[in-house]
């Protein structure tokens, strides 16, 4: 079966071909994050109409470098939820739009459930069972995974999402936006040790997390230290996030009685975060999955492919009435 995926829930156009029997054949992505630099953050209305302006570029640039018809596709998975509500609507106008002119169906993909997926288009992908960490931009949670859409929530974060402290961090030190990978090399060159930042929940005894205080520590520390230490701050914070991930994964995996660990999310490209993790989780014998770098962030590939997974079970074609879900949680997708 061959999908077309179309990413568009936040500051990413990311559109890919996927074939149930040859893999991932295409993929393309524009990043919006040069044009939200200057505002510190995501305009919501700039980035519902550039999405406009890439989705079909990257339509055609994908089925041009696949050699693939638009009448060869056999569905459309379009990311339906949680995201911005303008953003969403153009990615899910489009798909709708296209699979009816084309007499295919098309189907809502869940935005975390395309990440959760992602490390799974992979030669060699994890079986099910397996325990996810979710860190991206908006989210960070520890579910347990027994197949698509049997998703059960073991943890989360009660404030701020790991990236969004990473990236609200990266802001203090006067680093751009988003943050999290000026942060991680800044953290490079900096003395981990040099300062200690508070570990919140560490031992809290269950899956939760909580990442507003240690923003709050770092805001502090900047007060006091100035930002001449800004490289060390860096590294103490890393580390102090890095280690409570580590943790509470390692942790949910044991609980769980399961020796997989997927990583996905923006934050699962952090080096730092995977290195503690695959070496302390060899220790444990448990194995960490992670997808491939470009497929951390925001793409399309993930949404062809969690696509392609749904329309194997569901092949209805599609009228062109459609609804998006800028709030919806996880743990509500139907099972396969
Ligand atoms: O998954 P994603 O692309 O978007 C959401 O769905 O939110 O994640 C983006 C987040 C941002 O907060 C960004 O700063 C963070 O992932 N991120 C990183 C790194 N690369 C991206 N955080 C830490 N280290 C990185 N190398
Ligand atoms: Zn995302």
């Amino acid at each position: 079966m061959l999908v077309l995926g179309i990413e568009s829930s936040c500051d990413e156009t990311g559109v890919a071909l996927y074939d149930s029997v040859r893999g991932l054949l295409a993929h393309a992505l524009y990043s919006q994050i040069a044009m939200h630099n200057d505002y510190g953050g995501v305009v919501p209305e700039l980035a519902s109409r550039d999405h406009i302006r890439r989705v079909l570029p990257l339509t055609r640039q994908v089925l041009a470098e696949s050699g693939c018809a638009l009448e060869a596709l056999d569905g459309i998975a379009y990311t339906q939820g949680p995201g911005l509500a303008g953003a969403l609507l153009v990615g899910a106008g489009m798909a709708r739009a296209l699979a009816f002119s084309l007499d295919i169906p098309a189907v809502g993909v869940h935005h975390l459930e395309g990440h959760m997926l992602s490390p799974l288009i992979s030669d060699t992908p994890p079986e099910f069972p397996f325990v996810a960490l979710l860190v991206s931009g908006g989210h960070t949670q520890l579910m347990l995974v027994l197949g698509v859409g049997r998703y059960t929530l073991l943890g989360e974060t009660l404030d701020d999402a790991a990236g969004e402290a990473f990236d609200k961090t990266a802001q203090l030190l006067g680093l751009g936006y988003p943050g999290g990978p000026a942060l991680s090399k800044l953290a490079a060159a900096g003395d981990a040790s040099r300062f200690t930042l508070p570990r919140p929940m560490l031992n809290s005894g269950d899956f939760d997390f909580s990442f507003s205080g240690l923003k709050t520590a770092v805001l502090t520390l900047v007060r006091k230290q100035g930002l001449d230490q800004a490289a060390d701050i860096a590294a103490a914070f890393q580390v102090a996030a890095v280690d409570v991930l580590v943790s509470k994964s390692l942790a949910a995996c044991v609980h769980s009685g399961v020796t997989r660990l997927v990583v996905a999310g923006g934050v699962g490209a952090n080096t730092h975060l995977r290195e503690r993790l695959t070496r302390e989780a060899a220790a444990r014998g448990i194995s960490v999955f992670y997808p491939r770098l470009e497929f951390c962030t925001d793409n399309g590939a993930m949404i062809a492919y969690a696509g392609a997974q749904r329309l194997a079970t569901h092949r209805k074609t599609s009228d062109l009435t459609f609804a998006v879900k800028p709030r919806w949680e996880l743990a509500t997708l139907d099972a396969m």
